[in-house]
């Protein structure tokens, strides 16, 4: 059976993830997470990218987002702000699941609003790094739900 390819994609300054505001964000560098995270779903082809840069992350998302089965998307601070990044979103075929590690909706009011939400297949937030492997959960079912 072939394996559903899914790509993590982490916006701007997530790759300081261990050493940014670690009362926030957590301890724990993102690239060592991700071997855990390939550890522990052998049956998803998993990919990672990480960029600081808006139009990266906008041809990312095209590059993949007509034949990958899945995007886990944690759009850092663009998230509030990117028209940009929702468009792609809405344009592209393969489902994103939005991720925030820490809860948005407990921070600043700025953090509330996402652009991206509305394009989304789901939502996590607030469950630190957990948030990823809940969202690749969604892909590893061996039963979908009705809804996808
Ligand atoms: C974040 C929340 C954003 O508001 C913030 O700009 C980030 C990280 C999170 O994962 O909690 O960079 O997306």
């Amino acid at each position: 059976m072939t394996k559903k390819k899914i790509l993590i994609i982490n916006g701007p300054n997530l790759n300081l993830l261990g050493k940014r505001e670690p009362e926030i964000y957590g301890n724990q560098n993102f690239e060592d997470y991700f071997k855990t995270l390939k550890k522990q779903f052998p049956r998803l082809n998993l990919k990672y990218f990480q960029s600081n840069h808006e139009g990266a992350l906008l041809n990312k998302l095209h590059e993949v987002g007509f034949s990958y089965n899945g995007v886990v998307l944690n759009g850092g601070a663009f998230t509030h702000t990117s028209i940009a990044i929702a468009d792609a979103i809405a344009a592209i075929t393969t489902p994103v699941i939005e991720v925030h590690i820490s809860n948005v909706h407990a921070r600043e009011a700025f953090r509330h609003h996402s652009f991206f939400s509305k394009h989304c297949a789901g939502i996590i937030v607030g469950m630190g790094l957990t948030g990823y492997e809940l969202a690749l959960r969604f892909w590893d079912r061996k039963t979908p739900t009705s809804a996808f």
